[in-house]
């Protein structure tokens, strides 16, 4: 159900129909306030404007041919020619019906799915996930989630960077480790970060062992197998590692979502002949370099582009133009999404531009790098631990469950410590995830475990919490969810909000998935939550003197809301429980 399309397709009608141009935009929006009514045509103005008439006339205009007498209780102008639209509770009940038997809800699937390619988590293998590699994971997770909810073709690219020249300094390193015995499993790669740090020292410090680093490099790309499958163990080992850290995220990448740098090794070549022949690319100072007058400086001075260095070797911009090529032409995708840090924009500005000349990007597919801010600590500056190193993301999820479970303690329950482990868990989780997903996704914020961990406000427990409080009213009332039945009356305006609320999903998920922003979706469970306790407050359910149809009605609702809630949360990968 989406009731913002149905009313842009009847105000089109009624604007065509009125001799307004055709084109004229209807802005539909929801309105923002019940006085306002539940829906505003606010097209007139534009129309208006655009006729060089009265826009309160046109609104009348539109208001005569608009056909919407099963949907709308009330129409009515208001201000300059804002068109208010009050819909029939009779409406609202049987849409809700109708959702109520549905299993996504009465969220329809695209009629012609999109392809999307997603790329997102896309940890460096050098080093181990730190806390920047949380925002693209969960972010890029919820999207595709909720893509997929909507019938969308998704391609997941874990585009691991496992290809940079870091990794000569690293196989040779491990090729002395395992020349003295050492435990792969063991050593190298327990603590990936000390292992990064030895080799960096050895690199630095050693004699002679930064030219076999960079011999391997060369080696390594070039196809060379000894040094592959030096490479090939420490990929493994740290693939394994994300692996944990997914599993703990409750993120839906696989190993067959992984699409590494190194997979692009045998397209680079061409991606760099092609520019060149187009003349795209040109020599300086004996590396190919793109000149971008597109992305000029206030100077008049072209960005630089470097696509080959001056040894031969590939940079993460050559990976990233060959990238485009396989999506774009080859997998022949509408959307391509990437999930990163704010700080590679312009990076991105000159892969879409450089490609798109090239012909390695079509027309077709939208290139559309989603940036996201930095996370900070309460100082203000980018999150660190107290000595100023990175967080390891595997250490602060296990903390975010300690909180969690130090939290539920205070709080009396009579559940088995075995069951309270386990909502420790799905809250500790939950609260890291909700906390970074509800912040808009291109904006820096703070992180801080008191007000993530917190059961009022915007959080996980606290929507976690709601429901079940939700559920908690079908075991009180001993009837199985399931077998509701019964018609839905809307007669309260607290029900009337409500049922509007409930009935907005799948307009909250395209905005999700078209600006690839799950804040929004947070904000819509956060708000049907609150909504559902006035609601609670204001029409009782199990009370004596509620005939047998209201409650009926009301529990319908609440079913709804708890499905609601459960579905949300499920998109936005954060589980829930049926009891606290
Ligand atoms: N590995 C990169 C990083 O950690 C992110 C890669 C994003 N994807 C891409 N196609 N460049 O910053």
């Amino acid at each position: 159900m989406n009731i913002k399309t149905l009313l842009i397709e009847k105000a089109n009608a009624a604007m065509q129909a009125a001799g307004i141009p055709e084109g004229t935009n209807p802005a539909v929006t929801q309105s923002t306030r019940p006085q306002f009514g539940d829906y505003q045509i606010n097209g007139a103005m534009g129309a208006a404007k655009a006729l060089k008439t009265n826009p309160r006339e046109v609104a009348q205009k539109i208001i005569d041919n608009l056909d919407i007498d099963d949907v709308a209780a009330k129409t009515e102008i208001a201000g300059p020619g804002f068109i208010n639209i009050h819909l029939k509770p009779e409406f609202l009940a049987s849409s809700l019906e109708s959702a109520n038997q549905d299993a996504k809800l009465g969220v329809a699937e695209h009629a012609t799915p999109h392809k999307v390619v997603v790329d997102y988590s896309s940890p460096n293998l050098a080093k181990e996930m730190h806390v920047g590699h949380l925002r693209s994971t969960i972010i890029g997770d919820a999207v595709v989630r909720a893509l997929e909810f909507r019938g969308d073709n998704v391609i997941r690219q874990n585009h691991m960077g496992d290809w940079g020249t870091q990794f000569g300094m690293l196989i040779a390193h491990l090729e002395d480790l395992l020349e003295q015995g050492i435990d792969l499993e063991a050593v190298a790669l327990a603590d990936l970060e000390s292992f990064y740090r030895d080799a960096k020292k050895r690199f630095d410090d050693e004699e002679g062992f930064a030219d076999k680093a960079r011999d391997y490099v060369v080696k390594l790309q070039g196809g060379d197998a000894h040094c592959e499958k030096l490479w090939q163990l420490f990929i493994d080992t740290s693939v394994k590692h994300s692996e944990e850290v997914y599993q703990k995220l409750n993120v839906t990448l696989g190993r067959e979502d992984i699409k590494a740098e190194s997979a692009y090794n045998a397209r680079l070549n061409g991606v760099i002949e092609l520019l060149k022949e187009k003349g795209i690319a040109v020599e300086d100072q004996g590396a190919q370099v793109v000149f971008l007058d597109e992305l000029a400086n206030k100077d008049g001075e072209p960005s630089v582009f470097i696509v080959q260095k001056s040894g031969g070797g590939f940079l993460y911009s050559t990976t990233d133009l060959a990238a485009c090529d396989y999506r774009s032409n080859e997998l022949d995708v509408d959307r391509i999404l990437i999930f990163v840090d704010a700080r590679q924009g312009l990076h991105f500005n000159q892969v879409e531009i450089t490609a798109r000349k090239a012909g390695l990007l079509k027309e077709k597919t939208s290139y559309e790098p989603s940036l996201f801010g930095t996370m900070m600590g309460d100082d203000g500056k980018p999150f660190k631990t107290r000595t100023g190193g990175t967080i390891k993301l595997s250490d602060l999820l296990d903390e975010a469950v300690g909180r969690a479970s130090d939290k539920l303690a205070e709080r009396a329950s009579e559940l088995s410590e075995e069951a309270r482990a386990e909502i420790a868990r799905k809250v500790g989780i939950g609260a890291v995830k909700y906390a970074d997903l509800s912040k808009h996704r291109t904006s820096d914020y703070i992180f801080n475990w008191d007000t993530m961990l917190s059961f009022e406000g915007a959080t996980a427990p606290y929507l976690q919490y709601a429901y079940t409080r939700v559920k908690s009213i079908f075991r009180k009332a001993n009837v199985d969810s399931a077998t509701l039945a019964g018609n839905i009356a809307i007669i309260e305006p607290q029900e009337k909000a409500l049922a509007l609320k409930l009935l907005q999903l799948e307009e909250v998920l395209d905005l999700m998935i078209n600006e690839a922003t799950p804040h929004v979706l947070c904000g819509y469970l956060y708000e049907l939550a609150s909504l559902y306790m006035s609601f609670y407050e204001a029409c009782p359910i199990l009370k004596d003197d509620v005939t047998e149809q209201a409650r009926e009605s009301r529990l319908m609702l609440c079913n709804l809301v708890a499905k609601t809630l459960h579905t949300g949360l499920d998109l936005l990968g954060i589980e829930v429980m049926e009891q606290m």
